[in-house]
């Protein structure tokens, strides 16, 4: 007997991701140019045909300069056309919030990497909510960026007292879910206020924080959750980039 036709599975296309580690050698994410290719081949697979990669600019532990991230994209989009490549890779920066990021916005604003709409990614402490983080807001929005919070689900300042983010959004930030997170690919708690955040309509952005082909993996995985879906019914702000 024939076997019947499966059934397909086809998956909403994943739009275009603005948080990812896939410049090689610039800080934890990809440590090669063939990785970074292979994983943007499997970005391609699964519909994404516009990607903003961000490194982390963290003064301690990855010093990177926004001269060397711009160097290196160069390099990787050359390399990308000669490999037939179809996806338009852009860089911004993750910013950690420590006082040199402070600096930069005072002495030269006009320096920061952002992307779209002068979307200014960061991350903070995953501890303890940052004596500084008011005053950033408050600085990077007088320079005319919008602050986007990555991963607000990680931090354990903010498991410990979600109301946080209800006067960050006032003060004008903007949520950036890692779309990871649904996999339960942090923690069990971070999966829940992952969930959390998509029902009460919370989030602004997804992204795929994708730093290697484990974490791609992972992604997909999530990609098969409810909530997903859910967050895909979101207005997000990646569909206007
Ligand atoms: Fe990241």
């Amino acid at each position: 007997m024939l076997p019947l036709f499966k059934k397909k599975t086809s998956l909403p296309a994943y739009p275009p991701d603005i948080h990812s580690h896939l410049l090689p050698g610039l800080d934890d994410g990809t440590k090669s140019y063939e990785e970074t290719l292979e994983i943007l081949k499997q970005f391609y697979e699964i519909g994404t045909r516009k990607l903003y990669t961000t490194p982390h600019i963290m003064s301690d532990l990855y010093p990177n300069e926004e001269e060397t991230i711009l160097g290196k994209l160069s390099w990787v989009k050359e390399k990308l056309t000669l490999d037939d490549v179809d996806i338009d890779i852009q860089a911004a920066a993750e910013y950690y919030l420590d006082e040199i990021l402070l600096e930069k916005l005072d002495n030269t604003p006009k320096k920061l990497l952002s992307f779209g709409d002068r979307y200014l990614l960061f991350e903070t402490s995953f501890m303890n909510q940052p004596f500084y983080l008011q005053e950033f807001i408050f600085k990077a929005i007088s320079q005319g960026y919008k602050p986007v919070l990555a991963h607000p689900e990680r931090y354990s300042y903010i498991q410990n007292d979600p109301s946080i983010l209800d006067d960050l959004m006032q003060r004008g930030v903007l949520l950036q879910l890692n779309i990871i997170s649904l996999a339960g690919y942090y923690s069990k708690p971070v999966k829940k206020l992952a969930e959390k955040l998509i029902d009460q309509k919370k989030i602004h952005f997804i992204g795929s924080d994708c730093h290697n082909l484990q974490q791609f993996l992972a992604l997909k995985e999530a990609m098969t959750t409810r909530h997903y879906k859910k967050a895909l019914d979101l207005p997000l702000i990646n569909y206007k980039l």
